[in-house]
């Protein structure tokens, strides 16, 4: 019979992206995969470490496979597993401790462990040049699927610990990443998201290449129906690069850019290279060149020192700029990075109303966005079918849609259906199918 394995993953796209990625390791290895609260033989649990809050929930669920089978391999890997590796040595729970490099080899190396003892894999990042290779993300079937090309971040942001755990930034040559996104298609994705840690990067470390260069290439893969970007840098939105989003039909017009603060004392402190005025004025423009534009962000609230009137300002500018959707996180100090350093660390009370005030506020926008849509015809790539009854999928602005089917809708998988967007039900918005079907769009 097969071993089992399962996984637990929290954090990021490139975080999703690797366990994916590692799933197919294990199965080509001969493993079968299951779910994490089943019974298997290796439990491997892909970490974050980007708040406090993540820590603890990795710890957690360490422990929790640790429970589930006390004679399972338990692997902990990623962010935390790199940051962290004695603390995670000091849970007593995890045999195997690999950090976010070299595990190519995963499965080896976990055939070789013996249960009781511990083996600590992890090393610090040097002035890393490797791209760690593993298998495409692809598992059969996906009709979404990731694409890292691009690893590590040579930014400073004052509170982030990513750059510590991801070392510096490196590209995917883009031969392989075009072979990886063909390898997608030919798995049945239609639709590939593009991540990396710091992906409007992509190609700085390469001679002469940038990110738009790479979507033009991968903007003329057959059957690749849809590009979706993760995560930018305001300061990585050059012209060419929106000419491209622009002129590649495929591109999705939904970005993610990462805000973080609408104040400039609190930008400045967080060592953020902008205005919030040039935020703005970067929003206005994007919003123009890409009509309808979905633009969702990554707020901070309560950093060290910010006080009412910079929340206030926050507020307003995320008010002006209008997100179709936003996250919010509440600061936590990280150890090691230069904000934790800083004097005006807020009380929990603090950044917990803040932040309850800054999601309630990201819920109205997200709603208004929504609303736009109602009553247009929108191209909704099917994800998922529950026969006789609907199939669920995404527009390219990332409107989660769920399309009412009866017999028709059982063969929507992987397809493009255009409907009518009726109404919007909070998360997800009820549409009708219409008759035409224009297929990549
Ligand atoms: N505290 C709170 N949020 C953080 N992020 C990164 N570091 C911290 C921290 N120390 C958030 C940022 C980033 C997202 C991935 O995590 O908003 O964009």
């Amino acid at each position: 019979m097969k071993k089992k394995a399962a996984f637990f993953t929290l954090g990021c796209k490139v975080n999703f992206c690797e366990s994916e990625s590692l799933q197919v390791l294990f199965e080509n290895a001969g493993y079968r995969i299951t779910n994490f609260e089943d019974q298997a033989d290796i439990y491997v649990i892909n970490t974050c470490t980007v708040t406090g809050y993540s820590d603890h929930k990795s710890r957690k669920a360490i422990r929790r496979a640790r429970r589930l089978s006390p004679d399972a391999i338990v692997v902990a890997t990623g962010c935390y597993a790199q940051g962290a590796p004695d603390q995670v040595r000091l849970m007593d729970q995890a045999d195997l401790i690999i950090g976010n490099q070299e595990r190519e080899k995963l499965p080896e190396i976990v055939e070789s462990l013996q249960r009781g003892t511990v083996l600590d894999l992890v090393r610090a990042h040097q002035n890393d040049k490797g791209f760690e290779m593993l298998p495409p993300a692809g598992r059969r079937g996906r009709t979404r699927g990731f694409l890292k090309i691009q690893e590590g971040c040579n930014q400073r942001c004052s509170y982030c610990l990513v750059p510590k755990v991801r070392g510096p930034l490196r590209s995917l040559p883009p031969e392989e990443a075009l072979r990886r996104a063909q390898i997608l298609v030919e798995s049945g994705c239609r639709e590939v998201v593009l991540t990396g840690v710091h992906l409007g990067l992509y190609g700085s470390d390469l001679q002469n290449l940038s990110l738009a260069d790479l979507l033009k290439e991968l903007g003329k893969i057959p059957d690749l129906l849809r590009l979706r970007l993760s995560s930018l840098e305001p300061s990585d939105i050059t012209a060419e690069l929106v000419e491209e989003i622009i002129g590649t039909k495929t591109i999705c017009p939904h970005l993610h850019i990462p805000l973080q603060s609408g104040d400039g004392e609190i930008l400045r402190l967080m060592n953020r290279p902008y205005e919030p005025v040039e935020y703005l004025y970067l929003a206005k423009w994007l919003k123009k060149e890409i009509p309808g534009l979905s633009l969702s962000t990554d707020i901070i609230v309560g950093f060290p020192g910010e006080t009412e009137e910079h929340h206030r300002r926050s507020m307003k500018l995320v008010r002006d700029i209008g997100f179709s959707r936003m996250h919010v996180f509440k600061y936590s100090s990280r150890p090691g990075t230069g904000a934790a350093e800083l004097s005006g660390h807020l009380p929990n009370e603090v950044k917990e109303s803040r932040s309850r005030e800054m999601i309630k506020l990201g819920e109205k926008l997200a709603s208004a966005y929504r609303k736009k849509f109602i009553g247009s015809i929108q191209p909704v790539l099917v994800e998922k079918v529950v026969p006789f009854s609907y199939g669920e999928g995404f527009t390219p602005h990332y409107l989660r849609v769920r399309i009412n089917s009866e017999i028709k809708g059982l063969h929507w998988r992987g397809k493009v259906i255009n409907a009518r967007l009726d109404r919007d039900d909070g998360s997800c918005i009820g549409a009708t199918p219409i008759k035409k079907r224009r297929p990549g769009s």
